[in-house]
């Protein structure tokens, strides 16, 4: 029997725990006061071990998107030079967002390759900050952070980091890799609802914004902070979302971040698995597999089915993957590994992934898949 209950192995939104959900429909309580102040606390002090920070994590309602333009409009004037660096659509959209605040001095490469660092070094002369996304959710690609990070402090530039898709799925370390200013949103590996983000911004980072000339209203971070001092928002929060994410630091403090890390890390080797079992080849071919993410693995689309047949083949039993965004559309599909999900579901949705295959005629027998990915999941 074909069910429509959906299961979200996108990358982003998740599905999110029952627990969640029912915390998010407990009745309103104001957003100034004690109650609040409470939970607004327990959200930011749960969120600095993820970010690996020890400085100040400010929450705003809105999705990533608005904790990345929050992360250039407050840190940079319109004559800084930003270098914004380009592997795939979400360090694309910084590049975008810097253009209405800043300079950008665009460096970009094929989307899907790994960043060359001799190219940072050669960048770098004269900038004032860098943009780089972590786990760049568009081609399933880790970018090597720390490394651009140290180039990034030689020449006095702060580090934005987009850890969208990496914060509370792999390691973070802000403060040990010198990430300045570092975003996270909730609707992905921290296993809540869509509606917020969260920015962590480093002394340095402040030093900065404090110089900065027309910095924006509703994400000016320095309100944000002034509130947080007195257990607030600047400005109404989404009261309910507090109490989704609340509920969820609770749970990734439960599970314990190391086994939140290997738990993302063995689903997504799992995925790539399976892929490489049934004859799907991977997007990109990168090696070492550290490279690649653990929260989202892109796949070529095989020959014999197109991007629309395999995404509504599966959806027809519940499960949602994502195709591929911008250039790759129609090239790739995605299967996000993010949040709390759990190994039946994944494996659920491999052995949909092979029905469809089988209906379109592009494998002949089910079962190799399946059959990889338990062995990593069991191994
Ligand atoms: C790496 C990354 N950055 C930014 C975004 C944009 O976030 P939002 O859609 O929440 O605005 C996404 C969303 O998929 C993402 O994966």
């Amino acid at each position: 029997m074909k069910t429509n209950d959906p299961y979200l192995m996108i990358p982003g939104p998740v599905t999110v725990l029952p627990r969640v959900l029912k915390a998010m429909s407990q009745p309103l309580i104001p957003h100034r006061g004690k109650e609040f102040e409470e939970i607004l606390n327990e959200c930011v002090e749960g969120l600095k071990p993820l970010f690996g920070t020890g400085e100040d994590v400010l929450i705003l309602s809105g999705t990533g998107t608005l904790g990345m333009e929050a992360s250039i409009s407050n840190f940079v004037s319109e004559e800084d030079v930003v270098l914004n660096i380009v592997n795939g659509k979400f360090g694309e959209r910084f590049y975008e967002i810097t253009k209405k605040y800043a300079t950008p001095r665009l460096l970009e490469f094929e989307w899907g390759n790994s960043v060359d660092i001799e190219k940072v070094e050669e960048g770098i002369e004269g900038v004032n900050a860098i943009t780089i996304v972590h786990n760049e959710t568009s081609t399933g690609i880790l970018n090597p952070v720390k490394e651009i990070a140290k180039i990034a402090h030689k020449e006095g530039a702060l580090v934005i980091m987009d850890g969208i898709t990496s914060v509370g799925g792999e390691y973070v370390e802000m403060d040990k890799w010198g990430v300045d200013v570092a975003v996270v949103g909730s609707q992905k590996c921290l296993g809540c609802p869509p509606g917020l983000c969260a920015v962590a911004v480093s002394e340095r980072a402040w030093d900065k914004a404090k110089e900065v000339k027309n910095t924006p209203y509703y994400c000016d971070l320095l309100e944000y902070k002034k509130a947080l001092e007195k257990g607030q928002t600047p400005y109404t929060p989404a009261v309910s979302l507090f109490l989704a994410l609340r509920e969820c630091v609770r749970i990734i403090n439960e599970e314990g971040i190391d086994a939140r890390v290997e738990r993302h890390r063995r689903a997504s080797t799992a995925v790539r698995e399976a892929a490489c079992a049934l004859g799907i080849e991977l997007f990109p071919e990168i090696v070492p597999p550290s490279k690649y993410s653990p929260t989202v693995t892109a796949m070529r689309m095989p020959n014999g089915i197109t991007d629309s047949e395999l995404r509504n083949g599966m959806k027809e039993y519940g499960v949602y993957v994502a195709g591929g965004q911008g250039r790759l559309k129609g090239k790739i599909f995605r299967m996000g590994t993010m949040g709390d999900f759990n190994f039946r579901n994944l494996l659920g949705a491999i052995s949909i992934l092979e029905g469809v295959l089988v209906s379109h005629g592009v494998i002949d027998k089910p079962g190799a898949g399946v059959g990889a990915a338990v062995e990593v999941l069991f191994g």
